[in-house]
């Protein structure tokens, strides 16, 4: 069960915006409305005239920051976007000011009220005709040459749209200053890249700066970096010499806190006539900001999940006037996996081989792209294991042949593969005389239940129930972890957390063998066990005290210890990943377009499973994301200016239980020593990957149509 359940169910659980703050002034940020150009005029006049109004700050008042460069965080490579340092506007709905009032109504009266003067230039947004960024490129083999002879060819393009997060917390920050220190409450991902970039704004040392992020409302990748609105928060609240409230609306969320880029994808495979690959060209396009070049790793399914001798890549990003992207759920491998496993699933039915078969022929011995094995790789037993309790069998071969009234009935597979990640993490554990454990690491809990499963580790490490450890999170004072995303937090600071507690429990035991009035004094430490908060010996259970025993006789008020995790320094002995099979079921309404998602299941190989309810719930959610990015979410910006026409979710559709059909998860057994000491493999984005592709070949077998666009929407089916 959840350990934070009953702190989210009753509200006690503090996100940032909750957070109970003296005297803080309310700041609703101005947006820009243009898409591209200079801001010629602010007025604030009639703004500043309200009753309540403290200031409005722009680019006009506002003090010139030191934005040092930040080797501490993620930003990607380019100018950072320099908050109220000048006149240009980057994107629609920019800041461009910020107002501040004693009550959130008047400050968004006051935001209201500014009136700002542009001279506008033509944005751009076009993925096909901006000149691009140097391309990252790959090859192996004579990819050109071998697709020439290849006796089989596929060549598609794919485009998937711009997705936006929408995790349910907004976006929110509460900055404030006690002299030249500063103490933040934001929603994020990773306080240490929050706190490095604050550092490197203000030009203050590291040490000066706090962020706390106890609770994160959902991230999906969101909070993944330091966003515009974390700045104005802080300089206004050093302005004021206030605390300050920032919190986002949810149009705003659209336009500041980054999205998962569109894609323009073209796929072309060679095979032989019995669908073995010899070659795969893959051109790809993706959009990024004019003042920073977001990457993700959309190459390296293509590098590694079939045997290939004969592939070349170029990926190109083009930077166009939107804000710059940031990974998104399964980010790069969900787009990768999009079009690999559609353009698959079109070889399949192009040369008469069962699609489940085509995989099976194209397993790989090891790892292609780097010549290294495999540490664990069951992608075969994913898809046996998935076609058997799906049902895949009774499938008819050909497209369009089973139909339940009106509806055209239709099923469809992909594979998925995400990156086994993870990163150097320390922890702290502490034993307390009354035999309770406090853990503490710096990681965010965006929802998947890290609260929940570092309880686990550390009580399992400790030896003691789970109601006798508390674990704390997301605070820059604690020891330092990497970002809680690309699934690597039970990894990485599951690891960590795993080394600080095993080192606790062998402190208490030393203590304990060496103490004369122990009942285990002169024992072996490795024959001494712990159950319960109890020592014992292994095969005399007898023998044996409490933790509170020992140190309630050696007087002391606790033991503590330090936990650190580090991945085996480079190079690299095994190829390193979680893989997945997604089967889906859809109806389609044969005049209408319609698309129902009927059913999914998918199968995971994901190493050790630390908690199968957890890891249910991850799947369902990754599964249900899917479904919104094969059938529904599409963020639609305004050619004209860049505005995001949809940035509601009355428009922007997102899942709702109506849409979401019987969903079904099955995490093969198993674990990865190679990976880490806990096993895992990491699956908040492998449950992701591959759900989209499956459901639109469910779509083609369903109809007979081939829609290489996402989302796919019933005006394509017509
Ligand atoms: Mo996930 S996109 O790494 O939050």
């Amino acid at each position: 069960m959840r350990v934070e359940g009953r702190l989210k169910v009753t509200g006690a659980a503090r996100f940032s915006a909750d957070h109970p703050i003296e005297g803080a002034v309310h700041a609703v940020v101005v947006d820009g409305t243009v898409g591209r150009g200079r801001i010629t005029g602010i007025d604030v006049s009639a703004a500043t005239a309200q009753p309540g109004v403290l200031a409005v700050i722009s680019h006009v008042n506002a003090p010139r920051l030191p934005y040092r460069d930040n080797t501490g965080s993620n930003n990607p490579p380019g100018r950072r976007l320099r908050v109220f340092q000048d006149d240009r506007i980057h994107f629609f709905g920019q800041p461009v000011a910020v107002a501040l009032a004693s009550t959130l109504q008047t400050a968004q009266h006051a935001a209201s009220l500014v009136e700002v003067a542009y001279d506008a230039e033509q944005p751009s947004f076009d993925l096909d005709c901006a000149p691009t960024d140097e391309p990252v490129t790959y090859a192996r083999g004579a990819a050109e040459q071998a697709l020439a002879s290849a006796a089989v060819r596929v060549d598609v393009t794919y485009r998937t749209s711009r997705n936006h997060h929408n995790p349910m917390e907004p976006h929110a920050t509460i900055a404030a200053w006690d002299g030249d220190r500063l103490t933040v409450w934001d929603k994020t991902q990773w306080v240490g890249g929050t706190q490095a970039e604050l550092a490197a704004v203000f030009g203050l040392p590291l040490a000066s700066v706090r962020v706390l992020s106890p609770f994160v409302g959902g991230g999906f990748g969101s909070g993944l970096r330091c966003w515009p609105h974390v700045i104005v928060a802080a300089l206004a609240a050093r302005e004021l010499g206030r605390p300050v409230k920032l919190v986002l609306t949810r149009r705003q969320m659209y336009f500041g806190t980054g999205f998962r880029p569109a894609y323009r994808y073209r796929l072309r495979l060679g095979s032989d006539r019995d669908g073995r690959l010899g070659a795969a060209a893959h051109h790809i396009r993706a959009e990024t900001s004019r003042y920073e070049n977001f990457q993700e790793g959309i190459l390296s399914t293509g590098k590694m999940l079939y045997s290939t001798p004969h592939v070349s890549q170029e990926y190109r990003t083009v930077p166009l006037d939107v804000n710059t992207p940031l990974w998104m759920r399964g980010p790069g491998y969900a787009t990768a996996a999009h079009v690999i496993e559609s353009a698959m699933d079109e070889l399949a039915y192009l040369i008469g081989v069962d699609p489940v078969e085509l995989r099976h022929r194209n397993e790989p011995t090891h790892d292609e792209s780097t010549g290294l094995p495999f540490s664990t790789r069951r992608l075969r037993e994913c898809l046996t294991v998935g076609a058997r309790e799906f049902g895949w069998q009774n499938r008819p071969r050909a497209p369009r042949s089973r139909r339940d009234g009106d509806w055209l009935i239709g099923t469809g597979t992909a594979a998925g593969v995400y990156d086994a990640m993870r990163s150097a993490a320390q922890a702290h554990a502490r034993l307390d005389a009354d035999g309770c454990a406090v853990v503490e690491a710096a990681s965010s809990d965006m929802g998947p239940g890290t609260y929940t499963s570092m309880t686990q580790v550390a009580a399992d490490a400790l030896g003691l129930p789970m109601d006798r450890v508390q674990v704390r999170l997301g605070d820059s004072l604690m020891p330092p972890t990497p970002i809680h995303g690309g699934s690597q937090t039970m990894a990485s600071v599951g690891s960590a957390v795993q080394d600080g507690c095993d080192n606790l429990r062998r402190q208490a035991i030393t203590l304990a063998v060496q103490d004369a009035d122990s009942p285990l004094y002169g024992a072996d430490p490795d024959a001494v066990i712990v159950r319960q908060g109890r020592m014992s010996l292994r095969d005399r259970p007898a023998r044996g005290e409490t933790y509170c025993q020992l140190l309630s006789r050696q007087d002391r008020t606790h033991l503590e210890a330090r936990g650190s995790f580090a991945p085996p320094p480079p190079p690299e002995r095994f190829s390193l990943y979680g893989y997945a099979a997604t089967f889906a079921e859809v109806a389609v309404d044969a005049d209408l377009g319609l698309v129902r998602v009927r059913r999914l299941l998918g199968v995971y190989d994901a190493g050790r499973i630390v908690n199968p309810t957890l890891a249910e719930s991850q799947a369902i959610g990754g599964m249900v994301g899917g479904i919104g990015t094969a059938l529904l979410e599409h963020t639609v910006t305004d050619p004209r200016d860049g505005r995001i026409a949809n940035a509601n979710l009355a428009d922007y559709l997102v899942p709702v239980n109506a849409d979401v059909p019987e969903l079904r998860a099955i995490y093969l057994r198993g674990e990865d020593r190679e990976v880490d000491p806990i096993g895992v493999k990491g699956i908040g984005e492998l449950v992701h990957v591959g759900v989209a592709p499956a459901i639109a070949n469910a779509v083609f077998h369903a109809t007979g149509r081939r829609i290489r666009e996402l989302p796919i929407t019933a005006d394509m089916l017509q």
